[in-house]
């Protein structure tokens, strides 16, 4: 059951409860346009911005909302002050995330007054938390529309509103069984594209937010799912990266329960299909059925990425990540042994509630003995509610910091060591497009999802090319195109 909520501004403390139920309801829902839109799109001649904050879950839903915008009519534009819809998708996974989006909102307040008739919506995951979205409609009162993770496919029905009744929109529900299919999405790569397989989380690691603002797991069916991969081959993307906060635990719920391992052989099965990569596995989960998938199939790409948080199995059990130390580099082991030239990531916290000093030197030393490709390093953020942010013998900041910067040297190296041992390779590389800061420079990635630099035309965009490497540092390659004869 839902409930709508709308007030005007002048009403807005007395309204300002919070919509705390969710859809018993299961199944799936087919999106559908408002009628309204059909006589006359309500955004014809006007223009969108979305910037969008956090993970891949909240890039997909912005290319969503985008999506339904441009079905209403709308056009985008990459400036806020010629924007007449401006939505602010927001995460809240570590504290500093939140904090750009506050310092955000204040600098719109200037815009709107020039252009009173501009809609700004603000969503996403920091919706969720208790209390948020109401703060922002008051501290920010010329914010029009708040709504939630769950709800975002709702937005024409907000927008039409706050445009009809000149209100404040507000809904957010705290959980959606149901799975909402058929929502345009605009992307913004022609050749890479992310695909939700699942949503939510039911892992609750102790630090970690996202299952209270993302609810529970659900899966998509596969007949969704690769039904949504033939549309995009047909539009002639060729990159397909699938998507969930724990892929391993894909296809539980479902009618016909299907594993991940059996999910990527039917994407990799799929005609056109050129390269396959999947985020996020998480260590407990993986099985040898999904390592296999991968080196059985030929467009499943070398590439892994497996969060470690912690090299300390004590640390491990306090976060409730459900593996220890050996465990995951025993993984790491069979990764290697079954997948050569495997690009391994991961995501690394330091500074957990009670980690010591020791603690810590064993994330370091596993992070010498893993030598990933690529690490995603954070310091560790109280987030309310989650059993870590109660625990005693919390780190100070002084001794994060310092932590940090011992990590990133490590992982800096390591990984610079791993570009390094590539140089004077020939890598397929998919070309993407011209480089940010020089129109002659191309960049495109390897199957192991490596960014590549070299000089290029125009002519080579969307075309698998064979590049030898000539430079590296941690985080990029460069190199030179080698002749061929496609
Ligand atoms: N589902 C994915 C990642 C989700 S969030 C997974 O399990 O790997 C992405 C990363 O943010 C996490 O892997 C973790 O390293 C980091 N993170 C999450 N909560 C955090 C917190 N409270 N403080 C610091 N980093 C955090
Ligand atoms: Fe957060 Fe853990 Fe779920 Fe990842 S698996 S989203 S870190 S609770
Ligand atoms: Fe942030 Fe939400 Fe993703 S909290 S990391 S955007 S799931």
């Amino acid at each position: 059951m839902t409930t709508e909520m709308k007030h005007s501004k002048s009403e807005e403390q007395s309204a300002l409860n919070h919509t705390d139920s969710g859809s018993a309801e299961h199944g799936i829902l087919m999106y559908k346009p408002l009628e309204s839109d059909k006589a006359k799109p309500m955004g014809q001649g006007l223009k969108y911005f979305i910037e969008t904050w956090g993970c891949q879950m909240n890039e997909e839903d912005s290319e969503k909302l985008a999506g339904m915008l441009k079905g209403m009519g709308y056009e985008p534009t990459p400036f806020k002050h010629q924007a007449d819809c401006i939505i602010f998708n927001t995460c809240c996974v570590r504290e500093n995330a939140e904090l750009k989006v506050y310092g955000n909102l204040g600098m719109l307040k200037k815009l709107k007054e020039k252009n009173p008739e501009m809609i700004i919506a603000v969503c996403g995951c920091m919706m969720q938390q208790q209390g948020v979205a109401e703060h922002i409609l008051k501290r920010y009162p010329y914010v029009d529309i708040v709504f939630g993770t769950h709800n975002a496919w709702k937005f024409p029905e907000y927008l039409f509103q706050a445009k009809r009744d000149k209100v404040q929109v507000r809904e957010i529900l705290s959980d959606e069984q149901r799975i909402v299919e058929g929502v345009p999405v605009e992307r913004e790569s022609g050749l890479s594209a992310y695909v939700t397989i699942m949503y939510g989380c039911d892992n609750f690691c102790s630090y970690c937010i996202v299952p209270y603002v993302r609810g529970r797991e659900k899966s998509r069916t596969p007949q969704a799912i690769l039904q949504e991969i033939r549309e995009l081959i047909a539009q002639g993307y060729v990159e397909f990266t699938l998507l969930g906060q724990n892929v391993n635990s894909y296809g539980k719920g479902l009618e016909e329960p299907v594993s991940f391992a059996q999910l990527l052989r039917m994407v990799n099965d799929l005609p056109g299909v050129r390269r396959i990569r999947f985020m996020t596995s998480h260590p407990k989960d993986i099985d040898l059925e999904v390592i296999r998938a991968m080196k059985e199939s030929e467009h499943i790409t070398e590439q892994i990425h497996l969060p470690v948080q912690s090299g300390s199995s004590r640390i491990l059990n306090i976060m409730n990540r459900k593996y220890d130390r050996e465990t995951y580099l025993d993984l790491i082991r069979t990764v290697r042994r079954e997948l050569p030239g495997v690009a391994i990531s991961t995501d690394i916290i330091v500074g957990f509630p009670g980690e010591t000093e020791e603690d810590f030197a064993e994330t370091l030393s596993l992070c010498e003995e893993v030598g990933y490709d690529l690490a995603f390093t954070f310091i560790y953020s109280n987030r309310n509610n989650t059993p870590a942010d109660r625990m005693p013998d919390q780190i100070s900041d002084e001794v994060k910091h310092e932590r940090f910067n011992r990590l990133v040297e490590v992982v800096n190296r390591k990984a610079m060591e791993r570009n390094e041992a590539l140089v004077g390779q020939i890598y397929e590389v998919l070309v993407e497009g011209p480089s940010k800061t020089n129109e002659t420079v191309f960049s495109g990635r390897t199957r192991t999802g490596k960014l590549v630099n070299f000089p290029g035309d125009a002519n080579l965009v969307g075309q698998f090319i064979p590049v030898r490497i000539t430079r590296a540092n941690s985080f990029n390659l460069y190199g030179e195109a080698v002749e061929h004869s496609s």
